[in-house]
């Protein structure tokens, strides 16, 4: 399809409008078939489906960039195509190639677009690759078929306001249980999640922060993102644990802030009666870009990083050299960006 799209580049939200084409392909009898693009966005399945049912399933996202050449590149999109294998693997779904993954949100991009947002709107073009167990199954065992569907939207900030502080308050129910399927990026996690973040938004917060489920002192993830500090002496931190989904985007800024920026790096525990040895916070992924953290508000008391209306130097700087990057006005670490022939 051709012509031009009636879209407010500079004032897009993160919602779903239909796109003109979006890729499907089909798992029967062991194998995927080739798969194409479609213009249907429904999906016709049957009802006892065990993605409807039992949550079998897993989703991924990714964006497409419009650099200021006019070429369009996707971001890391092989850790993405690795982390939903593992996904599927944890979910007992069968893994979709690589290569396959990576032609997929090629042929969205392509297809679609005269709706990626122009270069220097703010605007990017956000990927929902997913597979989803279908066919006749009723008994809690996996699917015998499933789909890979990947469709694209252009998308601007998630958080309200995109590089401005919002405050998050710690959330008094868990995300994902110890050794459950919180490292990977199914959708149970999220519709657990989706009490506590309304709880948090009646409350004026824009998330809420989970505290790992097995001790509740130790900061896990910032809603749907990956949480960082930065201290007082500019090291970036950032949590570990095995219920933490491993974010692209808080791996990458590991790489900025020491390649780039000179900084150092600490992967560790992060307890939430501890904030006062950051100066700065953030929540990072890539519907959240990095999200300035202003305060957290714990046992009732708000505990404000650098400012709830001011973006801190260092979160700054992360931001631009990871954008730039992201951008195509910084030169990528090797392999980082793949060019989407147009
Ligand atoms: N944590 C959760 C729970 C998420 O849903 C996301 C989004 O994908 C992230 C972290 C950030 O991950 P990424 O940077 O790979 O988008
Ligand atoms: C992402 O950042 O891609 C996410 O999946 C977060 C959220 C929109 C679910």
């Amino acid at each position: 399809m051709s012509g031009n799209v009636n879209i407010d580049w500079s004032n897009l939200g993160f919602n779903y409008i239909k796109t003109d084409f979006r890729y499907i392909s089909r798992w029967k009898d062991g194998k995927w078939d080739e798969g194409g693009l479609v213009e249907d966005n429904m999906l016709r399945i049957s009802e006892a489906s065990t993605a409807l049912h039992y949550g079998q399933q897993c989703f991924e996202g990714l964006k497409a960039y419009r650099r200021k050449d006019g070429k369009v590149q996707l971001f890391r999109p092989d850790m993405n195509a690795k982390r939903m294998q593992n996904s599927c693997k944890r979910v007992l779904m069968p893994e979709v190639p690589v290569d396959k993954f990576i032609d997929a949100c090629k042929k969205v991009v392509k297809a679609n677009a005269r709706f990626i947002p122009p270069y220097g709107t703010g605007g990017t073009f956000y990927l929902r690759p997913m597979v989803i167990g279908v066919g006749d199954t009723i008994g809690v065992k996996p699917a015998q078929e499933y789909i890979f569907c990947v469709f694209g939207i252009p998308v601007g900030a998630y958080f309200k306001g995109g590089m401005a502080p919002v405050n998050m308050e710690v959330a008094k129910y868990d995300r994902a249980a110890p050794f459950g399927t919180g490292a990977v990026k199914v959708g149970g996690n999220y519709a657990g999640s989706l009490y506590p973040h309304e709880e948090a938004a009646a409350r004026g917060f824009a998330d809420c922060v989970y505290l790992d489920p097995a001790t509740h002192t130790k900061i896990e993830e910032a809603g749907a993102a990956n949480f960082f500090g930065i201290t007082k002496e500019k090291h970036f931190v950032t949590p570990t644990s095995p219920s933490i989904l491993p974010s692209i985007t808080k791996i990458s800024l590991l790489h900025v802030a020491k390649e780039y920026l000179g900084m150092a790096v600490e992967e560790r525990d992060v307890f939430i009666d501890k904030l006062d040895e950051f100066s700065e916070a953030g929540a990072c992924g890539t519907a959240a870009v990095i999200s300035p953290i202003g305060g957290i508000e714990y046992n009732g008391k708000l505990h404000v990083f650098y400012s709830e209306t001011e973006v801190g130097p260092v979160t700054k700087e992360l931001y631009k050299t990871l954008v730039g990057i992201q951008f195509g006005d910084i030169d990528a670490p090797a392999g980082w960006v793949v060019e989407v022939e147009l």
